[in-house]
């Protein structure tokens, strides 16, 4: 579309109206092969359609961030609580036992840190992902970033290309820039064009008017956690997503940095696939912790 002079924003968005039922307990996914509804059947729980997804790949761009110190006394521990597991390659083979026995959703771009370009990422051989056997791959995009947009863009499309290939959804995370706003307009553009370019699954970050971010995407949005928060307000901004429309949570932060991260994690599995109120998730986050 060369012509923008007419570009209107979006103001239908059919909030409350289901999405067309499909038969599969995954948005979008109901077309696709065995092989990759078998993947998202292990990354989202076919009884509740939710996933809790526990992030602990900042070290590849960020080095041993607070939390991840040491990944096998952190989190190990959580492992059990969590429905899928994201991270890198690295991490995988050199810490996390093959015997949990948990879904993995790989990290599969690379390219640079903190210290130089964040974002100037290239994909990482598919062959890597089909070798650990993972049940999803990770795929980072900068929206709206002049320099990186294109590139992250097409890194997206190689990656779906290739998972196709071999029934391996590919995750779109969408990375904000400082200098984006983190709003729904943001958010529901960043989202929609990882979806447009065949993610089976995007990570956005929750904001005021997610509603409509979650409706305008044909696939499910997990959430970032973001930079942490107090656990209470954590909680709320879990329970305020789901509510949303988000089909779970692919947080990193809130849980390893809590002041009782095995607590943390439990008490939002309890949000995203029971239901709990914040109140509610609060209470049973102290309940654990008092417990430990
Ligand atoms: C970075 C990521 C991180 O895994 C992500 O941001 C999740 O962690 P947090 O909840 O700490 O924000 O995808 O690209």
């Amino acid at each position: 579309m060369a012509d923008l002079d007419d570009l209107r924003e979006g103001a239908e968005f059919g909030l409350g109206i289901q999405a067309t039922p499909e038969g599969f307990h995954v948005k979008g996914a109901a077309h696709q092969p065995w092989g990759l509804k078998d993947r998202l059947s292990r990354v989202f729980n076919p009884k509740t359609g939710k996933t809790v997804m526990l992030a602990f790949d900042h070290g590849f761009i960020m080095g041993p961030t607070s939390g991840l110190e040491r990944i096998d006394l952190t989190i190990l521990p959580l492992i059990e609580y969590a429905d899928c597991l994201m991270c890198t390659r690295g991490i995988l083979q050199s810490v996390i036992p093959p015997t949990v026995n948990k879904p993995i959703c790989l990290r599969s771009d690379a390219g640079t840190s903190i210290l130089t370009e964040l974002n100037d990422n290239v994909i990482i051989d598919i062959e890597d992902a089909i070798r650990m056997n993972v049940s999803a791959m990770a795929v980072m995009l900068s929206i709206g970033d002049p320099a990186f947009e294109a590139k992250t863009i097409a890194n997206l499309y190689k990656a779906v290309d290739l998972g196709s290939r071999y029934n391996i959804p590919v995750m779109g995370v969408t990375a904000v820039g400082k200098q984006m706003a983190r709003d729904a307009r943001y958010f529901g553009l960043a989202t929609r064009i990882c979806a447009e370019n065949g993610a089976n699954i995007v990570k956005s970050y929750y904001c005021e008017g997610f509603a409509n971010v979650a409706a305008a995407c044909p696939v499910p949005i997990v959430i970032a956690g973001g930079k942490k928060l107090p656990e209470k307000e954590a909680l709320e901004m879990c329970y305020n997503a789901i509510n949303d429309g988000a089909a779970g949570v692919d947080m990193g932060r809130n849980v390893f940095q809590s002041t009782s991260p095995a607590a943390m994690i439990q008490a939002v599995h309890a949000v995203v696939h029971e239901g709990l109120t914040p109140d509610q998730g609060f209470e049973l986050f102290n309940d654990l912790k008092a417990a430990r």
